[in-house]
């Protein structure tokens, strides 16, 4: 078991790390509780394994819990879904010192967290994730929104949770690739700032994917610190602090963009090929050694995830994938910011990154692979 704490003045909150948090949920929440009940959100996938447990803790606590379920699924993030969320909440009559309890992936989380933050100006939330994504990434840092017709996340909030409550053992029922998915994210932490987190990865990966008690809940415990310690120094992102933990997700955006952002390419795969990208094009403008984009990427495929262009699906050519970039919320002023890496464990925000120069360099990835021996 773990507690750790993401400082942000009177904002700060409690993470927990323990397994089998969910068997004592009733303890966990209580002091969350108010009026002697509680409203939760669920998808329907994960309502379904874990909802009738939970409930039945909750009412030998004596604690009344409804529920609200939205469809399982990015599709969830959605003005439609908020509305009968926001609706939901209200004819449950709920208070501005309620508090909502999140209990799902990173949809889950982001929906609920938003819908916090505008019913009645602003009500409490609890995160309670169930992906490995959604543990060691969006559970924590209050980034909250929903989904668009002009693109993803452009609509949202920053609202911090209250409290976040994780269970290392929800992730039994998640499927493999949804965990390897995740588990790019444990890896990005390591290669943000924390060299020797990487060399950890590189030696109890496979034992993280198969879910090794100790393993998995070390690689949860170092990723949640890492993205506490950086959120608690620069909440907003209006530093280059925060900022760092896109490493991957620039090129990841434009690939998932691509296949379009759904089951060709997770999230979390689009992260991992991002980072080995971020990585390849740092050793080809001089700034790191190639051996550490061939180190990160023969971890990857050692997890049996996606590494190169041609892994990912993606065939477009480099003008293309730029055209998506060009489109990246975190463009400013005609720059795009480009997480960039002096080595494994030491990246840091390129502002005169030349996206044309960026779209030659895709189209060399795609001439490499075409090249390389079919094995
Ligand atoms: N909720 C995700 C983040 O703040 O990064």
């Amino acid at each position: 078991m773990a507690r750790l704490n993401i400082a942000l003045g009177q904002r700060s909150y409690d993470i927990v790390v323990e397994a089998n948090a969910l068997s004592r949920i009733a303890e966990h929440i209580a002091p969350w509780t108010r009026r002697g009940r509680s409203l939760w959100i669920s998808d329907s996938l994960v309502a379904a394994h874990h909802w009738p447990k939970i409930e039945a803790q909750l009412a030998s606590a004596g604690i009344e819990a409804h529920l609200h379920v939205v469809p399982a699924g990015e599709a969830s993030k959605s003005w439609a879904e908020l509305a009968r969320l926001v609706d939901w909440l209200l004819a449950m009559g709920v208070e501005r010192s309620d508090t909502i309890f999140a209990l799902g992936g990173g949809m889950i989380g982001d929906l609920t967290g938003f819908a916090a933050s505008i019913v009645k100006r602003g009500c409490n939330f609890v995160q309670l994730p169930t992906t490995l994504l959604a543990q060691v990434d969006s559970s924590v840092g209050g980034k909250t929104a929903i989904n668009t017709a002009a693109g993803k996340n452009l609509v949202g909030s920053f609202h911090q949770p209250k409290f976040v409550l994780i269970d290392p053992q929800v992730l039994a029922t998640l499927p493999p690739r949804e965990m390897r998915a995740g588990y790019s994210e444990v890896v990005k932490y390591g290669l943000i700032d924390d060299a020797r987190f990487f060399d950890w990865c590189e030696a109890n990966g496979v034992a993280v994917l198969a879910q090794q008690p100790d393993a998995l809940e070390r690689a949860i415990t170092t990723s949640v610190a890492a993205k506490a310690r950086i959120v608690g120094e620069d909440e907003r992102e209006t530093k280059d602090r925060r900022a760092l933990l896109n490493l991957g997700h620039t090129f990841g955006h434009a690939l998932e963009a691509d296949t379009g952002f759904g089951e060709r390419l997770l999230h979390g795969e689009a992260v991992g090929v991002g980072m080995v990208l971020a990585l390849l094009y740092s050793a080809r403008r001089g700034l790191c050694d190639a051996r550490d984009a061939e180190r990160v990427a023969a971890h990857l495929s050692a997890c049996a995830m996606p590494v190169t262009l041609a892994d990912a699906g993606v065939t477009a050519d480099g003008a293309a994938l730029v055209d998506h970039m060009r489109h990246d919320k975190k463009m400013s002023g005609g720059t795009l910011p480009f997480l960039l890496l002096r080595g494994i464990g030491q990246t840091f925000v390129a502002h005169d990154v030349d996206l044309d120069d960026v779209a030659q360099f895709l189209d060399e990835q795609h001439r490499i692979a075409a090249q390389a021996p079919v094995s």
